[in-house]
């Protein structure tokens, strides 16, 4: 199997517990909350700034990569300027010592998401409690018209990775898929504080 083909296979299962774990019911109902979505921005915004920060470290293995074209930070930022949320502190060592080619693996994550963005964004606009902030939303219409050809360019980096790396590399986008969900449970702890 191709390193693309485990990823999609071995990751299948911790994908469909997180789309569960992001307030799929409500989404796909159409009744995504205010606050619910504004969770997700954050989500979102901590698990990307991390990333972002630390591929900028390695600049020659991530050369292909192309990460001014890939980032999402600045439009997480846009769309929580536009709910007036301020910007969660951002969790910098999330991703501090892991290697470049572990990082591949979480960047496997973070443009996949990209794929899914767009099922998302077309349940939200479902919602009409978020009818009137999805106007100049950014994030969810992802890579837009770019999409296919940035994934495609992606599955080229995926393919250069020599064999010895691929177990590394799943094993890295497993951890990935669970931070996700730890940034998700911590950040709610946040919005709801125990009496
Ligand atoms: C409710 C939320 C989500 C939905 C409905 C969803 C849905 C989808 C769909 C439909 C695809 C396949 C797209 C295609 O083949 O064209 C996909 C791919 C993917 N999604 Fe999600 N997704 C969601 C959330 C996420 C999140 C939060 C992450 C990351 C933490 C994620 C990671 C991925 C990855 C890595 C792929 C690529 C799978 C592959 O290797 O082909 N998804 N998603």
């Amino acid at each position: 199997m191709t390193l693309a083909e485990r990823l999609r296979y071995e990751t299948r299962a911790v994908h469909e517990e997180t789309e569960e774990l992001l307030y799929t019911e409500s989404l796909k109902a159409g009744q995504l909350s205010l606050e619910q979505y504004s969770h997700l921005l954050r989500v979102h915004w901590l698990f990307h700034y991390a990333l972002e920060a630390t591929i900028d470290r390695y600049p020659a293995f991530f050369q292909a990569y192309h990460p001014n074209e890939r980032r999402k930070t600045p439009w997480l930022t846009a769309d929580l300027a536009e709910l007036n949320i301020p910007l969660p502190d951002p969790q910098s060592d999330l991703f501090a010592d892991w290697s470049p080619v572990e990082l591949l693996g979480a960047a496997y994550v973070g443009e996949g998401s990209m794929l899914g963005g767009k099922v998302v964004f077309h349940h939200l606009q479902k919602s009409p409690e978020l009818k009137p902030v999805l106007q100049n939303a950014r994030f969810y219409r992802g890579y837009g018209a770019e999409a296919l050809e940035k994934w495609k360019a992606f599955g080229g980096i995926l393919a250069g990775q020599p064999e010895v790396e691929h177990d590394k590399i799943v094993q890295a986008a497993h951890r990935t898929f669970r931070a996700y969900h730890d940034i998700f449970k911590h950040t709610q702890r946040q919005d709801q504080p125990v009496a």
